[in-house]
């Protein structure tokens, strides 16, 4: 960003001198143009370096950064920020600085009822409805993080639950720090070149090594988005080369097996594997607004066409309007096929789609996120410098200096604190379908609904229970959830006699 912005100012300083000479007329309207030219630039200069991204120098970077774990004995007076259900697994208490304000970070639960715990975070794949830090003082701010799928956290997605939290960071663009695009971990993925294959490459590798025009790498083959089922269907029209353990067709490379874990998958081997197709699948395992994973961004990245499914507005994330192909655009799983058929055989059509890549981005929305956002995935990001460098400090960050603001507020001494409590737009998963024999995903699936479903009976039970300050054990939740659901059935029955 910063060459670009170089070359912005250096630009603006030649245009200014040009205007400047160019006019011939008189005096006046040379200063005329002189004037407007200079603002422009001061107005481009100023946009570029002052007000969006920070520039921070590399002792504010470090400090930020810094993570000192050794238990902080001595810090009485200073708000704690206690992380009930911990995304740490080891053992954090620490002091941090954010700017002018500070926070006891820690996770050690004996504090819950210290007078400094001011702050409790849960995060959402550890949440625990039967096990909440009751009684709740009026003045405890509860705060959310989900970074994982959605899937099976679907109690989150009632409003009992996610309204008991003030604050959220979540893959909803809605959320008070949302993370749509954590799985981007450096916004220059977008233009980056290293692991793309020419055009040319790709058709003798189509036409000479028999590769397959579509790549499908899964082993979690039952979602609630029904992927499995919608590729099968698609194979039926055009081949598919599927390595993963669902419908397994390929062998992988030894080098690239998975041995459970997901390193391989972000090798530079894996990637310039990807980049040897034309087209990824590209299915996310739950259908919710906004949630978007490296299964989009990979294939972004190595200049492979993603077959995109997942968040209903994806395109509003995607670099521009032409870079993708969505599921929802046809009419059945056939047309689909013949249109990527189409662009395998009109090699101008399907460069059309990595076009983005030569820096031609069009998506204001998507630059703006990235450009704001103030945290970084990876350490290896070449253009963008940031605060933090994972989205979870960031959000430590965000939430202690909220608290701050309300405590100033209830203390008198600072301006008016709007109250602040999570809504369903923070999740925003609809219920789960299948997709119909031509490929449309509209059958209501009574498998993952019931899982869906059964979550609002949760959510009912941790209400009673939140609301008389108890808390159970796990086993004893599960007995009570399970005479609610009765219970409901009972009542239908009768409403229905
Ligand atoms: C947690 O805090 C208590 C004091 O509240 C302290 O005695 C205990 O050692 C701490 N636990 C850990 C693991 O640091
Ligand atoms: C895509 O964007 C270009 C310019 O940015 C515009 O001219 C074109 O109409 C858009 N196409 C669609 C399908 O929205
Ligand atoms: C609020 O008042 C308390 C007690 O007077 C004080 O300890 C605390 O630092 C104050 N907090 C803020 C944010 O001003
Ligand atoms: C925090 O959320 C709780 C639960 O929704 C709510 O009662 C409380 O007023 C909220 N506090 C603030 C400061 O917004
Ligand atoms: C739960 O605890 C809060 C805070 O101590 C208290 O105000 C409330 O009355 C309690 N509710 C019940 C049902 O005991």
């Amino acid at each position: 960003m910063r060459t670009i912005d170089l070359f912005i100012s250096r630009v603006c300083i030649a245009r200014c001198i040009i205007a400047a000479m160019w006019t011939r007329r008189r005096f006046i309207f040379k200063v005329f143009v002189l004037t407007i030219s200079l603002l422009i630039c001061l107005a481009i200069f100023l946009s570029k370096f002052v007000f969006p991204v920070p520039k921070l120098s590399d002792t504010e970077i470090s400090r930020y950064q810094e993570r000192n774990l050794t238990p902080n004995v001595d810090s009485k007076g200073t708000p704690i920020l206690l992380w009930w259900s911990s995304i740490y697994s080891n053992i954090v208490d620490d002091v941090k600085t954010f700017g002018t304000v500070q926070c006891r970070v820690t996770n050690n639960r004996t504090l819950r009822n210290n007078p400094d715990s001011k702050v409790f975070i849960f995060y959402g794949s550890h949440f625990e409805p039967y096990d909440l830090p009751l009684p709740r003082h009026k003045n405890h701010l509860w705060a959310l993080i989900h970074e994982e799928s959605p899937k099976n956290v679907y109690i989150l997605n009632h409003e009992n639950t996610i309204t008991l939290f003030n604050f959220t960071s979540t893959f909803q663009r809605h959320s008070n720090y949302p993370i749509t695009t954590q799985w981007l971990k450096c916004p220059d993925w977008l233009w980056e070149t290293t692991f793309m294959v020419s055009l040319e490459e790709k058709n003798r590798l189509r036409n000479i090594e028999g590769l397959a025009p579509i790549l499908y790498v899964h082993s979690d083959c039952h979602t609630p988005s029904d992927r499995d089922s919608f590729v099968a269907m698609l194979q039926k029209y055009i081949k598919i080369d599927s390595y993963g353990v669902c419908l397994n067709n390929k062998k992988l490379p030894e080098s690239l097996r998975f041995r459970g874990s997901m390193v391989a998958m972000e090798s530079d081997e894996f990637l310039k594997f990807v980049g040897r197709y034309k087209f990824s699948i590209a299915i996310e395992n739950a259908v919710c607004e906004d949630y978007i994973t490296e299964k989009l961004w990979r294939p972004l990245r190595v200049g492979s066409v993603p077959i995109v499914f997942g968040s209903p507005s994806v395109r509003d994330f995607l670099p521009n309007n032409h870079s993708a192909i969505l599921v929802q655009d046809f009419r059945s799983v056939a047309e689909l096929a013949q249109y990527v058929e189409y662009l395998d055989t009109h090699d101008e059509k399907y460069a059309m789609y990595l076009r983005f890549k030569k820096r031609k981005i069009k998506n204001n929305f998507l630059q703006d996120i990235l450009r704001k956002r103030d945290w970084q995935a990876s350490k290896d990001c070449k253009t963008f410098r940031t605060k933090h460098n994972s989205f979870i400090y960031g959000f430590e960050e965000f939430v202690c200096k909220e608290m701050h603001e309300f405590e100033r507020y209830m203390n008198q001494t600072g301006p008016r604190f709007e109250k602040k409590i999570a809504s369903l737009l923070h999740y925003n998963c609809p219920e789960p379908k299948r997709f119909d024999k031509l490929g449309r995903y509209t059958v209501r699936d009574r498998e993952w609904l019931r899982e869906w479903t059964d979550a609002r009976y949760e959510a009912v039970v941790m209400w009673n229970l939140y609301s008389n300050n108890r808390t159970v054990q796990p086993d004893v939740f599960v007995q009570m959830v399970k005479s609610e659901k009765e219970k409901y059935a009972r009542n239908i029955h009768k409403l229905k006699i």
